[in-house]
């Protein structure tokens, strides 16, 4: 692997894309929430604790060595016994919010809608919300973070089954709100729906990588997948809205993930189609139906056919009701790729749109250097452009609920202290929102850096590291890095106060 070290991501940024970028510390509005991010199977550990349920991911873990890099994450950053502590760290970096998310199968172990409950997992959750509001820390809490109680799995193949999951999820949602609602006043109800449907019901990389077993119709099932979600969403948001909100007032959305594209070839009119196309088919797919209460992106019906699935009247009703609803476009996004138009397209193609991506254009530039996760390159230029696409199409004021990086060889904790790619990437960033807001006119309401901790990075398991805190997986001691120091910093001097 090349190795992009400490000092050099602006030299190597200037050697792939031919421009200078020197972090500038732009500033943010005053308001701007600065934040971090982790989900439940990631840190918590405590996996077989106190009650809780397998997940899915209890399960593909210990399934076959293969496929998560030999480990899982049974303990990982045993956050679970450690939460006060870790809260007491995270309130040293000047935080406004932490995100976080609650194990559907701690709360109820076995999923379902008429399972009992667990009184010692809904105790884990309520002392972590009381210890971030001592400290003055917003609780943004996510419901779904990939770990599907592996009982809900077992009974009807969770997503697979609509109404099933849709009624499940509304009750395991009513009793989040009922028992939280009180102190929570943000809600995502799923994270990255694109992941969980392709991911998850297609390539089969990550849990409950269902498409490796027999019998599976991979041509449609990621499809319907994605509409369950999309229809779960829209229930727990009306419930939300009709039940909670009056008395609870909080408000509540949904985090989709999505690459920035650019055309491969920028005077290819086919290709620009392609960056466009891509980009429907991976943010529009569900933010359409969500935000805009429409249809699947028209582009979509028109490669996938009836592989794709219809919504009823009354579902259409329920998103055109339900889609105004939403407070915020919470965002986690990464990186950029060139899109190319296939001319010579697979037999049936997937789920890539007749788009082949790539990181090197047509006149061999590079979308920016690599970080220690070959997918993550750094491409600020791509995050501002996103931003516009997204507000120009849903007009809701952005949260970026997830932005970070991995930098190479920080297993070792000298190494990962001296973070200072993690620091580049993340000024370069900062300062994408900036002119996003300040040049563009965009509304961004703030950022959560991914992650806290280093921790469990699923099928890949320990080995890319995302935390501004290292983690010693032996020893369990956490090291703030110093890209933690840089953001307290920059924050507070972008912000003014
Ligand atoms: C997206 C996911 O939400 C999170 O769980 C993951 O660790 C990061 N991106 C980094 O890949």
């Amino acid at each position: 692997a090349r190795m992009f070290g400490a000092e050099d991501l602006i030299t190597a940024y200037s050697k792939t894309t031919g421009q200078d970028l020197p972090v500038q510390e732009l500033p943010l509005p005053s308001e701007f929430a600065w934040g971090t991010a982790t989900a439940a199977y990631q840190v918590e550990g405590g996996a077989f604790r106190d009650g809780k349920g397998d997940s899915i991911w209890d399960t593909y873990s210990h399934l076959e060595p293969s496929r998560t890099n030999g480990e899982n994450a049974d303990v990982t950053c045993n956050h679970y016994e450690l939460m006060l502590e870790d809260v007491d760290l995270m309130s040293q970096f000047d935080v406004d919010v932490y995100r976080f998310s609650i194990s559907w199968s701690r709360i109820i172990p076995l999923g379902g809608r008429n399972d009992p409950i667990n009184e010692k997992g809904i105790a884990f959750y309520d002392s972590l919300i009381n210890k971030l509001i001592e400290r003055n820390i917003e609780p943004v809490v996510t419901l779904y973070h990939w770990d599907t109680p592996q009982r809900i799995y077992d009974r009807y193949g969770a997503f697979l089954n609509t109404t099933e999951f849709e009624a499940d999820f509304k009750h395991y949602a009513h009793l989040c709100f009922t028992r939280f609602g009180d102190r929570v006043k943000k809600w995502i109800t799923f994270n990255e729906p694109y992941i969980t449907s392709i991911f998850a019901h297609l390539n089969g990389t990550l849990a409950p990588g269902h498409c490796r077993e027999k019998g599976t119709d991979t041509k449609t099932e990621p499809w319907r997948v994605g509409h369950t979600i999309i229809l779960s969403h829209a229930s727990v948001v009306e419930m939300y809205a009709s039940t909670f909100q009056p008395l609870q007032k909080g408000s509540i959305s949904i985090v989709l993930n999505g690459h920035f594209y650019e055309p491969h070839d920028a005077n290819s009119q086919q290709d620009i189609d392609a960056a466009q196309r891509r980009m429907e088919f991976y943010i529009g797919w569900f933010g359409d139906p969500v935000f805009l209460g429409q249809d699947y992106p028209a582009a979509m019906r028109e490669y996938l056919g009836d592989r794709l699935p219809g919504f009823s009247a009354e579902e259409r009703e329920l998103l055109r009701r339900t889609c105004k609803i939403n407070a915020f476009y919470g965002m986690n996004h990464y990186s950029t790729k060139y899109a190319r138009q296939l001319t010579d397209p697979p037999a049936y193609d997937d789920w890539t749109s007749n788009v082949e991506e790539s990181a090197i254009n047509s006149e061999g530039v590079e979308i920016g250097p690599p970080s220690a996760a070959q997918w993550l390159r750094v491409a600020p230029e791509g995050f501002r452009k996103l931003l516009n696409w997204v507000w120009k199409r849903y007009r809701l004021p952005i949260i970026v609920t997830e932005n970070g990086c991995p930098c190479i060889g920080e297993k070792d904790v000298e190494v990962a202290v001296n973070d200072q790619f993690r620091q580049r990437y993340v000024g370069l960033y900062l300062d994408s929102i900036s002119r996003a807001i300040n040049e563009d006119g965009v509304k961004v309401e703030g950022w959560y850096v991914w992650s806290f901790l280093d921790n469990y990075e699923w099928a890949a398991g320990y080995g890319p590291r995302y935390g501004i805190v290292h983690i010693d997986f032996d020893t369990l001691k956490r090291t703030p890095k110093n890209s933690a120091w840089y953001l307290k910093r920059s924050l507070k001097t972008r912000r003014g106060r």
